[in-house]
């Protein structure tokens, strides 16, 4: 008898963990002796592309993975097939909602069922998919961990773990140095790398997206700790940290089909401020941009990861489609995509941790 088939994609940026999700969905999937899975390359590019590009996912194919970053089903985020980016011969480029045309070829492989693990555009994508009629069931990812509905997604931790490693490592410079340094993280609208990392790490400024900052309070507070005798600071500062009224810092990228606003280089920004603002301290910034989603995931984020990989295997079993794997209140439970996207999940101004950090002397700017 035919086996029912479910396709597996990753789309969106990649993160630490993806490969854990795969190899957590075909393990559990195993046990099942009428499915099989199968991977479309770089999200649903492998489906749309002539010829297709897919893979079959079996213990040959993800044994041992769980352990490495990346995908091994590739990924993109230029691939979003309701506005699909197509490049003319005169390098023009126009935009075709080929979502029936997706439909229909993955009728035509015999698929019965899809799980997207993608972040929020992903998830987006995922909806708008399932409101058309295809069996189809999301699993969290992003480093930057701005998905509501789960408390955390994989990929977050090893990013965070990352920073803080790094973090430490510019410390020794700032105190040998008597310097300002000034570490850039991802976090395009959550600042939650930025703020973790400041705690774990000790830093003195952390400026996230949600707390514009007032560039006269942070040369106040790098002047107090200089005149304190001790001489040195470090901030943190998210790529999406912008100052009171001000701008994010970022550029729109010249990729076909690219449709965010390419963030880097707040930390140059910074420094120039509080040159301007009077800041006499020598000044040095780091850019960390994609190290932090790059190489193994650590521990937490595997087993995150893994967790909701068998979880998706059983939602569809369940035929739970529409709906996202999650964790929640440290369980491991399902919400409605619609849910899950109707909100990012940005740091509360007014939450314990952002109180706690400024008990610690920890100044946002404000
Ligand atoms: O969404 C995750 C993220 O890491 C953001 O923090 C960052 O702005 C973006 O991806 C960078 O994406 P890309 O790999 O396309 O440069």
């Amino acid at each position: 008898m035919a086996k029912k088939k479910l396709l597996v994609l990753t789309g969106g940026g990649d993160c630490p963990g993806l490969n854990a999700v795969i190899r957590g969905i075909v393990k559990r999937a195993n046990n099942e002796s009428d499915w099989e899975v199968v991977g479309s390359i770089e999200a649903f590019n492998g489906v749309l592309s002539s010829p297709q590009r897919l893979m079959p996912l079996n213990n040959e194919t993800t044994a041992g993975i769980h352990v490495k970053g990346g995908t091994i089903l590739k990924t993109t985020n230029k691939g979003n097939p309701l506005e699909f980016a197509i490049e003319k011969p005169d390098g023009t480029i126009d935009i075709a909602d080929r979502s029936d045309e997706l439909i229909e070829k993955i009728k035509k492989l015999g698929v019965e069922a899809v799980v997207n693990i993608g972040g929020d555009g992903s998830q987006r994508i995922s909806q708008k998919l399932f409101e058309k009629g295809l069996n189809i069931i999301g699993v969290p990812k992003t480093i930057d961990n701005d998905l509501s509905a789960t408390d955390f997604t994989f990929g977050f931790r090893t990013a965070v773990q990352i920073a803080t490693d790094s973090f430490d490592k510019l410390v020794t410079t700032a105190e040998s140095h008597h310097r300002v340094m000034i570490m850039e993280v991802m976090g395009r609208d959550a600042g939650w790398i930025a703020l973790h990392t400041a705690i774990a790490g000790g830093a003195e400024v952390c400026l996230i997206p949600e707390i514009p900052y007032d560039i006269d309070k942070v040369v106040q507070k790098i002047n107090d700790r200089y005149e304190d005798g001790r001489g040195f600071v470090n901030i943190v500062i998210a790529e999406g940290a912008k100052s009171k009224g001000g701008p994010v810092t970022g550029q729109k990228s010249d990729e076909a089909g690219y449709e965010n606003l390419r963030l880097r280089g707040v930390a140059f920004v910074l420094s120039e401020q509080l040159k301007k603002a009077g800041c006499k301290a020598d000044i040095r910034e780091t850019v960390l941009g994609h190290v932090q989603r790059g190489g193994t995931p650590i521990a937490f984020d595997r087993i995150l990861a893994t967790m909701f990989g068998v979880k998706a295997m059983e939602m569809v079993l369940n035929k739970e489609f529409g709906r996202m794997a999650s964790y929640r209140n440290n369980k491991i439970t399902s919400v409605s995509i619609k849910e899950a996207i109707s909100a990012y999940n940005l740091v509360d101004k007014n939450s314990f941790m952002v109180q706690a950090s400024r008990g610690m002397g920890i100044s946002f700017g404000d």
